[in-house]
Order: C-alpha cells, then structure tokens, then sequence
C-alpha cells in the first residue's frame, strides 16, 4: 500500500513538475528592425536558434518597423543581444525573467481538489479537471437551461465537451457559437468562455436582451477545443500552441488547429513544417478536434447566426478573410457591428481594440475556423484577441483575468443586442402579432364582401 502511494506520488510529481520545460532567465524581446537588411538579419536569427516567436507568428512576416516579440532562452542571451546591439537593431525588453511571470501567476496546481460551484473563482486559471467538474456543475444546477453535450474526443482520447444555453422551444432556434482554447497557451480565451457562461445565467432573468435571446437562441459554448494541447501547456510546457498529434514519425507534435480548417488550406500564413508553430496539418481538417468542430456545426449550419472563436494576445477583433482580400458580403455590417463592440471595450477600461478584416490587419492566414465558418455563409463570424498587446502576452497576469472578461463581456454583448434587433423576432411583435392578424384578416374579408 505505502509502495502503491509512493510510487504514485512519484509519477505525480513527474508528471507536475520534472518534465515541465522550465523558462529560467529567459527573456521576451521587443525588437524593431529599421530596415530591410535588419528585418532578414532577424528572419534569420529566429531560424537559426529556432526561437518561439510571439508576434508575428510567421518568420516571412518579420519587416521594417513593425514590432517583433520573440522569447530568447537564456543560454542564448547575451549572444543575441551581443548580435542586435553590433547590428544596431533598437530592442528593449519585454518580459524580463518569463518563468518568474509564469511562477508567479500560476497559484496552484490544483489536481484531486473538488470544486464547488458556489466557491468557483473566476477570476483565476482552472486547470482541464476543473473545467470538467465546472461543466457538471453548471448543467446540474441550471438543469432547465443549460445542457451539457459531447463534441468529441481529442487525439490522446480526452472528451470535448460543450455546453448549450437556451430555453426548450418547439421552434428551430438560432445558435450562437463560440469557442475557446483553440491555441493551448491562452489561457484567457478559456477564462472568458467560463466568465461568459457564469455572466448568461447570472444576468438573464433580469436583463430583457437576453430574456429574448433565450428563447430563439441557444448558445453553445465549448470552453476549450483544444482540451490535449490546454493540458500540456499545464503540464508541460506553459507556451504550448498546438494540439498533440504526432506527426512525421513522432517527430514532431501538434498541428495549429487555426491552420487546420479546410478553407484555402495552407495556402498562405501557414507552414507544412511539422515542427512550425503553424503547421497546418498533413490535410485539410486532418484533426479530431477540428473533425468534431466541423461535424457540428454541419449539422446545425442552418440556424448559426454567428461565430465566435476567442483568442488572446493581440487585441483585435478581426474579421474574414485572412486568405485573400475579398470581404464578405455583409462586410459593412460585420464592421459596424465589430466597430460598436470594440467602443464598448473601450469604454469600460480604456483598452483600445483593433477591428478590421484579420490579413490586412494582421496578417495573412489560411485554414481558420472563422474564415471558414465565414466561406459557410454564416452571418457574423469574428475572432477576437483578447488582451494584452505586448506586455505579458501569453502570460498575462490573473489580476487581468476580470477586467478582461468585463470589457469582452460588454463586446459580446453588445453583439447579442444587434442580433436580438436584427434577427431575432422582438417579444412585443409575437405578443401582437396574433392581434395583428387577426386583425389584418377581418379587412381582408370586409374589402372582399365589400368588393364581390
Ligand atoms: N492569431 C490567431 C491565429 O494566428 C488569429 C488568426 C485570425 N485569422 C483569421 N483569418 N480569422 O490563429
Ligand atoms: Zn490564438
């Protein structure tokens, strides 16, 4: 017995803290290369010592004047600055000792502890058993409006759930769609969907938009898709991105699920280098997490009002396409209503938000899941980046987790209010409406007796 506990604290003990890759001493860079010459003196840089670029997130995309960030390891240090400093390319440092940031945000690593949904703190990051309990939680206590489905498995055979918001209703519903944890590492996309779950079914007895919404809507809510990925960035490496199937052989690991989709597949921002932070995949939605996303919403396409995929790092709200420089059809719409939610944001903390079509703003990408959900003609898709733009990016702090949630709280929002005015039949029109026809007939047949 005493060799069974030993002998599992051990594996415990690997598993949370040995293998972890540890960041000591490494520091994120902000560099600004003046020139041509600088900007390839850099593009090379980053390939040589194979360096975790943090902004932009392809090597082709490093140019004059535009900010890199990018995380050199501290055996790698004083060489590299040695080598900036000679070719006069002006950085400062970002992030000073990143593993000091990453200790010093990660309280706990809570691992058997029950969670209680009275005492659940929102406004820290939950490792993926907690997020599990949290869903069974939220489906037990909100039983007549919230249900609690299975999308799918991951590659190493983790469940992904989701769960569905909305009141019973013998009509078809709309569905509002929102994802989070795509990319392992932030952390704040999947604190934002649990904030927004918590906020629905905190506000909609009282607030009259989503009194409406609830009843022609149902949202669905999937609070991490990449489930393999978000738990090896607890586990192992905190700036995971991918998921975790092996790839050429074993290789390599993990695909960039926001590559994977099958929309101009790896055509552009996107790499066939299995080691890339972009890898695309060996084909278009080769993955199982991208598969289960897909099967959904095939098979609900019809009633998808809008998609939501939620990042962080960036602060942008970004709209089709990332692949070429066609706009939706919809496109004034979609920048009105993306340019109203980013005011909002504005307007609670003073965060500016960047909207605007993600490859003119960002950068040129192919295979994701917003583009492609937009190429499946659904009304409202948006990727947003949530917060910060260059201060901690991945790492950013807990005492953000809140204000963050707050501000993107007021943006989606402000979403639902338009969708509710534009789409969505208005409570005073279906108590009316019966009246109203009524009403219209009884003239109909008046001006029919009248005229015959
Ligand atoms: N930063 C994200 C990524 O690299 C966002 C890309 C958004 N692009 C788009 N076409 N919607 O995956
Ligand atoms: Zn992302």
């Amino acid at each position: 017995m005493k060799l069974l506990y030993w002998s599992l604290l051990g594996i415990f003990m690997y598993e949370g803290s040995c293998l972890k890759t540890r960041y000591d001493g490494d520091k994120v860079l902000k560099i600004t290369p003046q020139t041509h010459a600088h900007a390839q003196y850099l593009r090379e840089l980053v390939n040589n010592l194979q360096l975790d670029l943090w902004k932009p997130d392809m090597v082709e995309d490093i140019s004059p004047l535009r900010e890199l960030h990018v995380r050199i390891p501290f055996s790698h240090l004083e060489e590299t600055e040695g080598k900036l400093l000679h070719q006069t390319i002006p950085f400062m440092v970002m992030i000073n000792d990143i593993q000091k940031l990453i200790d010093s945000s990660t309280v706990r690593d809570s691992k058997q502890q029950k969670i209680s949904l009275e005492s659940y703190n929102y406004k820290e990051y939950h490792p993926m058993n907690e997020i599990y309990q949290w869903m069974d939680e939220i489906k037990e206590k909100h039983s007549d409006l919230v249900t609690h489905h299975y999308l799918g498995s991951t590659y190493e055979q983790r469940p992904i759930y989701y769960v569905k918001i909305g009141w019973p209703s013998d009509k078809q519903k709309k569905v509002v769609l929102m994802d989070c944890g795509i990319h392992a590492r932030e952390w704040i996309a999947v604190a934002f969907c649990q904030w927004f779950v918590k906020e629905i079914l905190a506000n909609y007895k009282n607030n009259p938009v989503l009194q409406n919404v609830l009843k022609q809507t149902d949202f669905y809510v999937i609070p991490v898709l990449n489930v393999d990925g978000y738990v090896y960035s607890w586990t192992h490496e905190r700036l995971w991105r991918k998921n975790r199937s092996p790839q050429n052989n074993g290789t390599c690991y993990g695909v960039d699920l926001n590559r994977n989709f099958d929309t101009a597949w790896c055509t552009v921002g996107a790499s066939r280098n299995c080691s890339s932070l972009i890898f695309c995949g060996p084909s278009p939605a080769s993955e199982l997490e991208t598969k289960a996303l897909v099967a959904l919403v095939e098979e609900i396409l019809p009633s998808i009002l809008s998609y939501l995929t939620i990042h962080s790092y960036g602060q942008y709200i970004l709209l089709p396409f990332g692949y070429t420089a066609n706009q939706s059809e919809n496109h004034q719409e979609l920048m009105d209503v993306a340019v109203e939610a980013a005011s909002k944001i504005k307007g609670l903390y003073g965060k500016e938000y960047t909207v605007g079509s993600s490859g003119i703003i960002l950068y040129e990408d192919s295979g994701s899941s917003a583009d492609w959900a937009a190429d499946l003609k659904i009304k409202l898709p948006y990727t947003f980046e949530l917060r910060d733009n260059g201060t901690f990016g991945f790492q950013l702090p807990p005492d953000q987790i809140e204000p963050t949630c707050e501000e993107t709280m007021l943006a989606v929002m402000s979403m639902l209010e338009y969708i509710n005015v534009k789409y969505l039949e208005s409570k005073a029109m279906t108590v009316f409406s019966p009246w109203l026809n009524i009403l219209l007939s009884s003239a109909l047949c008046m001006y029919y007796i009248l005229t015959h």
